[in-house]
């Protein structure tokens, strides 16, 4: 099943991959979130050996460089989504590594090696949220930072109707569903807020902050009309949770 879920989902990243170009990479943690001009969660990466989990074509990775980080590493599972990073990244001062593969497994990547591991959009796409987080904490210096943003548990839970939010599935519910957003065949996990703390927690992290903020503009008014993350129903539920942590 996990194998099957992987599969499809490659498939389906290596379609899609041109049509997410760069869609919301850090400064931005998610559509209509805080950005890290808002939020400061990064602190200073300079010198820092910084790894991106679901790092796509690669435009978080170029913001790190910008930044000053020392070393650049990615993972993804997507064909298409490393060598499109790979050709985002070909002029940069900072050295590369890339790693086609799923976060579930670990690639060959170093112990006890990275300052900071970040996941923008990304962690909800896998299949073992305990094995990512268990090579997370691995591939972390003690003290080291993982940051990682997704949608929020609610989001895809709730619906809008004339001006009213529906729970039309359970909280409860956990597990893989077909995302009715998307217009191939794509797995996603829903898992609950608490699943994600209490995870980061049984594998030595310390939370340091958890942020369900929404940041809304006026131009972000008519963007947002009747998108997957509209503007109406973000004024009411958050799109994006961003958890910072530490590794004990
Ligand atoms: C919304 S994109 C991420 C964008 C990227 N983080 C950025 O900052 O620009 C989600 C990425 O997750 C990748 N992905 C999906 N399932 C994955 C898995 N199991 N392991 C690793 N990457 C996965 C997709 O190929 C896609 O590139």
């Amino acid at each position: 099943m996990v194998l099957e879920t992987l599969k499809v989902n490659k498939k389906s990243w290596d379609e899609v991959a041109h049509r997410f170009y760069g869609r919301n990479p850090l400064p931005d943690y998610g559509p209509l979130a805080p950005s890290e001009e808002d939020l400061h969660l990064l602190g200073d990466v300079a010198g820092c050996k910084v790894l991106d989990i679901g790092c796509g074509s690669g435009h978080s990775l170029l913001y790190m460089n910008e930044r000053g980080a020392a070393e650049l590493w990615g993972v993804d599972l997507s064909k298409t989504q490393i060598e499109t990073a790979r050709n985002v990244l070909a002029d940069v001062t900072a050295p590369v590594q890339l790693f086609e593969s799923p976060m579930e497994n670990d690639p060959g990547l170093p112990s006890n090696y990275f300052d900071m591991v970040y996941s923008i959009f990304a962690l909800g796409w896998t299949t073992d949220l305990q094995a990512t987080i268990q090579n997370v904490h691995r591939y972390l210096k003690t003290g080291g930072t993982f940051i990682f943003s997704w949608e929020h548990p609610l989001h895809s839970r709730a619906r809008l109707i004339d001006g009213s939010l529906h729970l039309d599935k359970s909280y409860h519910e956990e597990g893989p569903y077909d995302h009715e957003a998307w217009h191939a065949l794509a797995i996603m996990q829903q898992l609950k807020v608490s699943t994600y703390i209490n995870t980061l927690a049984d594998h030595g992290f310390q939370i340091e902050k958890i942020i369900e903020d929404v940041a809304l503009t006026e131009e972000d008014r008519e963007k947002h009309e009747n998108r997957w993350y509209s503007y109406e129903k973000a004024t009411k539920l958050p799109t994006t949770l961003i958890i910072k942590c530490k590794k004990l």
